[in-house]
């Protein structure tokens, strides 16, 4: 493996998902965010266009961070693995140590004042117990990386809310609840929303 600050630029641990992917989606914004989203895998779209969250998922989080007077380039957005599972399945529990090592190094780089995990991969993977995910939304829990704790906020995924709508208030209320934990967005001041006219 090699790496290039937070990026991986070479990774053959994953037999099979060297033969998927076509590159590795490396995490996306800036390196001392204080907000930063946690996903399972790049999809096809994210594989396509080597950043995470860029399909519909990524609309669905794209507008409820601008609801909270939040860009993308405000956040850090990354995934628990890093290359496209094939057909899109859940990566395995090898793939997901495997990539370990890239994740935390970003967590312990980015110092972040919150992690949000979207959806049941990267709760689990992050709190290293099972997680009831639509009943644990909204809840803080203390993850351990390294030798730091960090404060991680248990989210749905966004897709869930385009299968089930009721999952849209989960959502949108939980990124209203990381802008404020984190201190950014409308909760700060409202200033970031102004870059965007
Ligand atoms: N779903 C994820 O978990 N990650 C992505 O990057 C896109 C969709």
């Amino acid at each position: 493996m090699s790496m290039e600050g937070l990026d991986v630029t070479a990774c053959e641990r994953c037999p099979e998902l060297c033969e998927s992917r076509s590159r590795i989606v490396n995490g996306v914004g800036p390196d001392d965010a204080d907000l930063l989203f946690v996903g399972e895998a790049p999809g096809a779209n994210e594989d396509e266009q080597g950043e995470p969250f860029v399909g519909r998922s990524g609309t669905v989080l794209d507008d409820a961070l601008r609801d909270v007077g939040l860009a993308r380039r405000d956040v850090r957005i990354t995934n628990c693995v890093r290359c496209r599972p094939p057909e899109n399945r859940d990566p395995t529990t090898e793939e997901l140590e495997n990539c370990r090592e890239y994740l935390d190094a970003e967590i312990q780089r980015l110092d972040p004042e919150l992690v949000v995990t979207l959806g049941k991969v990267p709760s689990e993977h992050l709190l290293g117990r099972s997680v009831a995910v639509t009943t644990e939304a909204g809840q803080v829990f203390d993850a351990r990386v390294g030798d730091a704790s960090y404060r991680l906020l248990v989210c749905v995924h966004p897709a869930a809310t385009l299968y089930d709508r009721s999952q849209e208030s989960t959502f949108t209320e939980t990124i209203a609840q990381a802008a404020e934990l984190a201190g950014v967005g409308d909760s700060e001041s409202g200033q970031s929303r102004l870059g965007d006219y």
